[in-house]
């Protein structure tokens, strides 16, 4: 069980949404939290709500960065060290998402989607990890989603990058092994946050009504699982059917995915074609199509 009091965590893209839920679940637990986003005033906003509500901790530090920057990140990674003495689990949070029509996606989409998802969470382990191994202990949390675990119809730019990162996260596991650093992978759900209202659209697809959980029971979720040593965390009752059925019946994954994609598409314009959106969670059952 891995003992959360004490621990110096940075969060990144903890200026709302999961990452903000995560560090007051972590300042909860008696964490002392390093916070970047780009967002100076709303991390300023949760690190000061952080300090009321848990008085006895020291006052979260506050880094606006840019995680696609790498020269942010290293700046973001030495200084947390410095002022925090050492960074004990690092949580790569900071995402952004585009929706729509994989053939509508350009490629400079494709490319901000990698830069900000991926290339974000590398900066950061690169950076962090010849600190951790010189230490010989850490936790480095990738939150990817459950869009990683199978192509989800509308997702596929954001898809491609959170299950790049869960690549390199399995990667990166086995070559730490018995380093004392271990790698662990989130992959929420639907979740309530602002995330849905910053994505950007490039049409032919709507999204799905929900259900959308918490970001407050997502993070208690994370913070079990790191408790608990797991090395995946799958967060939503949907996130677990699909990589059930992934492995096991793929094809009916895919023709689960290819029911969600004509139910969520958007009609043609001046077509009175009508498509049902309901609840996505409608798996076909196994041998009806
Ligand atoms: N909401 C969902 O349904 C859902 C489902 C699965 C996975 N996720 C993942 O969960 C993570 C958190 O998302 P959320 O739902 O909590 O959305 P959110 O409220 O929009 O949070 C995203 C965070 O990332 C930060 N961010 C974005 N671009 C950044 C950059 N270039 N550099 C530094 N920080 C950056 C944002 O802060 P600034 O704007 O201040 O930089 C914000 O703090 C993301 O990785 C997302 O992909 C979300």
């Amino acid at each position: 069980m891995a003992e959360i009091q004490g621990k110096r965590v940075l969060i990144t893209g903890s200026s709302s949404g999961i990452g903000k839920a995560l560090a007051f679940a972590l300042a909860k637990k008696g964490a002392v939290l390093a916070l970047a986003a780009r967002r100076a005033e709303c991390l300023e906003n949760v690190a000061a709500d952080i300090n009321t509500a848990f008085s006895h901790l020291p006052m979260p530090l506050v880094f606006p960065c840019d995680v696609a920057i790498r020269e942010n990140v290293s700046r973001l990674i030495e200084t947390s060290i410095q002022q925090m003495g050492g960074i004990d689990i690092l949580v790569n949070n900071a995402g952004i998402g585009v929706y729509g029509n994989t053939e509508k996606t350009s490629i400079s989409d494709f490319r901000s989607i990698m830069d900000v998802n991926f290339f974000g969470s590398v900066h950061c382990i690169l950076e962090v990890l010849p600190h951790m191994k010189r230490k010989g202990q850490g936790h480095i949390v990738n939150i990817a989603s459950v869009a990683a675990k199978h192509g989800v119809p509308y997702l596929g730019a954001y898809g491609a990058g959170k299950a790049a990162l869960v690549a390199l996260s399995q990667s990166l596991r086995a070559e730490l092994s018995g380093s004392g650093i271990s790698v662990v992978v989130a992959y929420p759900g639907y979740t309530q946050t602002e995330f849905f209202d910053k994505e950007k659209r490039v049409g032919g697809g709507r999204r799905p009504p929900g259900p959308y959980v918490s970001p407050e029971i997502v993070a208690k979720s994370i913070i079990r699982g790191i408790e608990k040593n797991r090395h995946e965390i799958v967060l939503s009752i949907e996130g677990k059917v699909l990589s059930s059925i992934q492995g096991i019946l793929p094809r009916l994954a895919d023709k689960a995915m290819a029911r969600i994609a004509h139910r969520l598409r958007e009609p043609k314009e001046g077509s009175n074609e009508q498509t049902k959106i309901t609840d996505y969670r409608a798996f076909p059952e196994p041998g009806r199509e």
